[in-house]
């Protein structure tokens, strides 16, 4: 039987010569990416949907930390109150646009990217109009909801000859870092299997129901919202894409399973007695950025986690069979005692078992635990713990990938329109899967042009 002890990673090294080759990629935190010189031109950047991401991750930060590298040149968004909150928090001159002059924001700023992060439904005509006028995208996953729009921004990507770049940082997490390594590593052998749960706790799973997320026409459901993250993992570190989906969900929780309900927090007369009331006038951010903007497209950012339009599956289990013969066994639940993350690789010669542990009631050693076993060999844990800074410092990574020039990519962390489609498709297959009872064949949704 194989013996399997705790110790930390230098025990680790000094214990296991046999692993002694596979430290170097083991999980030691991403490498440094190489000091890039401020190119001669600014990549000049334009923005739709100057909600919260856009706000922040791509906008506060890309003005004080990519100055070097990069130019604010236009801000658009549909709700144009919070437009110019927007445009304060973000700290730019960049001119503002509401959304029916996206065409003259491109026409008058002349972009070289657009940054799309509008809700997820509107991406599509967003990548395909700035494509059609000459800009390359920079996209907020999912890069669409539905398999139209999927096609359409493949279309016109072939026809125009632009480039849509699609922002997976999970990709550039430590825990995706350090799977992905090992996988190539060869310690584990041919990928037979995968078993992935998302658990998303009472807090963080009620935030999407609480949000415009918890309706499909918005987000195609958390199956694409959400898990393209995780399909998009799965795929990159397989180096496959999906061939069949089947798969099982329901709203169990939230929606119209309650006995009580109201518009939104605010407002509602079930505060004392509901459990996910949340005064959102204690954020002075959140009344800024949605409260005092309210009036002028009717969205309440507190809404109530029980609307009987509620429609996004809140717990889901999906099957996907890959090219390469590997099965993926995905599971989602939004209502769980505590936040984090399984993820299960068994290979022809060991398994490699992941634990996150994000925002945990209680306390844990490491917020990443792994386990590698080898089949009749040994058993070895180590943990890891991610830097601050946006998911994990992910986002950072990412951001030096897409906007400083020349970065390095040995593990093709940097995605594309084909990335982003494949794992959008799988949510949108696993959505038809739930709604039909049918296994679904992925690619027969889509017509990919000739590599
Ligand atoms: N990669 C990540 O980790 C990550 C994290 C958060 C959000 N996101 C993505 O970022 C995007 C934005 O999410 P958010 O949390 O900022 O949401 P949000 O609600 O704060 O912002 C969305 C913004 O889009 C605007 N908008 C909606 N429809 C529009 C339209 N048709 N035209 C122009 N503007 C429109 C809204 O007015 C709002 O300002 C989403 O696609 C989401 O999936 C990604």
């Amino acid at each position: 039987m194989a013996e399997s002890k705790r110790m930390n990673r230098r025990t680790f090294i000094g214990n296991s010569s046999k692993f002694i080759a596979a430290t170097a990629i083991l999980p030691m935190g991403l490498s440094h990416p190489v000091f890039a010189k401020s190119p001669k031109t600014k990549l000049k950047i334009a923005m739709v949907g100057t909600g919260i991401r856009g706000t922040s991750t791509w906008g506060k930060e890309l003005v004080e930390y990519y100055g070097d590298f990069v130019e604010m040149v236009g801000l658009c968004d549909s709700n144009y109150k919070r437009l110019e909150v927007a445009k304060k928090r973000i700290g730019t001159s960049a001119k503002t646009y509401e959304a029916k002059d996206f065409d003259l924001m491109i026409k008058e700023t002349r972009p070289d990217s657009v940054i799309v992060t509008t809700t997820d439904s509107a991406h599509e005509k967003y990548i395909v109009r700035a494509m059609e006028l000459g800009c390359n995208v920079i996209s907020e996953k999912p890069i669409a909801t539905e398999v139209d729009h999927c096609q359409r921004i493949l279309d016109t990507e072939v026809r125009t000859g632009q480039k849509v770049d699609v922002t997976f940082n999970v990709r550039y997490m430590m825990e995706s870092d350090a799977i992905k390594k090992i996988i190539l590593s060869g310690d584990l052998g041919k990928i037979i299997s995968i078993d992935f749960q998302e658990y998303l706790d009472v807090n963080h799973g009620a935030s999407y129901y609480r949000r415009w997320h918890g309706k499909i026409k918005n987000s195609g459901s958390l199956l694409v919202h959400k898990a393209s993250h995780h399909f998009d993992m799965v795929n990159w570190l397989l180096d496959a894409e999906p061939l069949e989906v089947k798969a099982t969900g329901r709203l169990a929780y939230y929606g119209n399973n309650n006995s009580f309900r109201g518009r939104n927090c605010r407002t509602c007369t079930f505060q004392n007695k509901c459990k996910f009331y949340w005064d959102m006038t204690k954020s002075k951010n959140s009344m800024e950025l949605y409260g005092k903007c309210e009036d002028v497209d009717g969205y309440f950012r507190d809404g109530c986690v029980w609307d009987n339009e509620i429609d996004s599956y809140d717990t889901s289990v999906v099957e996907v069979l890959y090219n390469n013969g590997t099965i993926l066994n995905y599971s989602m639940n939004a209502f769980m005692p505590y936040e984090g993350q399984r993820i299960s690789l068994t290979g022809e010669k060991g398994r490699l078992d992941v634990r996150i542990f994000a925002r945990q009631p209680w306390k844990t050693d490491h917020s990443i635990e792994l386990r590698l076993s080898k089949n009749f060999g040994d058993s070895i844990t180590w943990g890891i713990t991610p830097p601050k800074g946006g998911h994990g410092g992910a986002d950072d990574k990412m951001k030096d990938m897409l906007l400083k020039p020349n970065q390095p990519d040995p593990l093709n962390k940097r995605a594309g329109s084909r990335a982003g489609i494949l794992s959008s498709l799988i949510g949108i297959a696993a959505r038809q899967s739930i709604e039909t009872g049918e296994k679904i064949e992925v690619l027969k949704l889509i017509r990919f042009p000739k590599k």
